[in-house]
């Protein structure tokens, strides 16, 4: 039987390349997305047209309701469901003396809660199955922290805490949990960055060169497939 994998945040630019990357390699997908419906839309077709079936699921994943009513349908629609791809994830920058408790609140609900929200939710179907991978998005600088993103920094390092936590919960059940912390990627979340801070990021990476969404969607894919198991 096909396997299953929801990617949340799937109209964004690393969860697009990340869906369609698991398609090829197979999975069918539940393509999650909060507003960018002709995103999501475009993504259903193409997903069609490699020959993968796909569910379009509406929420928005700061509440647990939307995260419970996402994976259910995901599995109705779908017929199960293998891994859960929490890549939805929000920045609200501001210098720590200039941020409003909204806006610290605002990204600690979309980063962090919507894991937890989501995860608990799909392992309750994973550990019936006794197999599954949870694969968590975090950044490099919920390790190395970055000026005016206090709030993201704190969300991207608790999701790295709540990882190792789930995966030792759930690692008797035969089900593996994964946290990525990717480096600067170009992507409509970065596009919005003045270019002096873009610059200065650049010189600090090795390679000269921003990644791209498909170096995580690889890596991603790894991690859901039987070579990582
Ligand atoms: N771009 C980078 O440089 C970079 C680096 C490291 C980690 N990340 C992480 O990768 C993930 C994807 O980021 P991206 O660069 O593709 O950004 P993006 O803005 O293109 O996509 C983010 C997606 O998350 C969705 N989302 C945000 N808040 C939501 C909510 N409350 N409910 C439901 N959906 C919500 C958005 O609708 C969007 O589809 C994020 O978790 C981000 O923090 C990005």
């Amino acid at each position: 039987m096909t396997k299953v994998a929801l990617v949340t945040g799937a109209s964004g630019g690393i969860g697009r390349e990340i869906a369609l990357t698991l398609a090829k390699s197979g999975f069918d997908i539940g393509i999650h997305y909060r507003s960018g419906e002709e995103q999501a839309k475009s993504l259903y077709n193409e997903i069609g047209s490699l020959g993968r079936r796909a569910a379009l699921l509406k929420g928005d994943l700061s509440g647990s309701d939307d995260c419970k009513n996402v994976v259910e349908s995901c599995v109705f629609e779908l017929g199960g469901l293998y891994a859960l791809i929490n890549n939805a994830g929000i920045t609200d920058d501001a210098l720590l003396m200039r941020m409003e408790d909204e806006q610290f609140e605002k990204v600690m609900k979309a980063n962090l809660n919507s894991c937890f929200y989501c995860t608990r939710e799909a392992l309750s179907h994973l550990v019936k199955a006794r197999q599954g991978r949870i694969i968590n998005i975090s950044s490099v600088v919920g390790i190395t922290g970055n000026i005016g993103q206090a709030n993201y920094a704190a969300s991207k390092a608790a999701i790295i805490g709540f990882g190792k936590s789930v995966a030792k919960e759930a690692a008797r059940r035969g089900i593996c949990v994964n946290t990525v912390a990717p480096g600067y990627i170009q992507t409509p979340m970065t596009d919005v960055l003045p270019e002096d801070i873009k610059k200065n990021m650049l010189d600090r990476i090795p390679l000269k060169r921003f990644g791209t969404p498909s170096d995580v969607a690889g890596v991603v894919a790894f991690l859901c497939s039987d070579a990582a198991s």
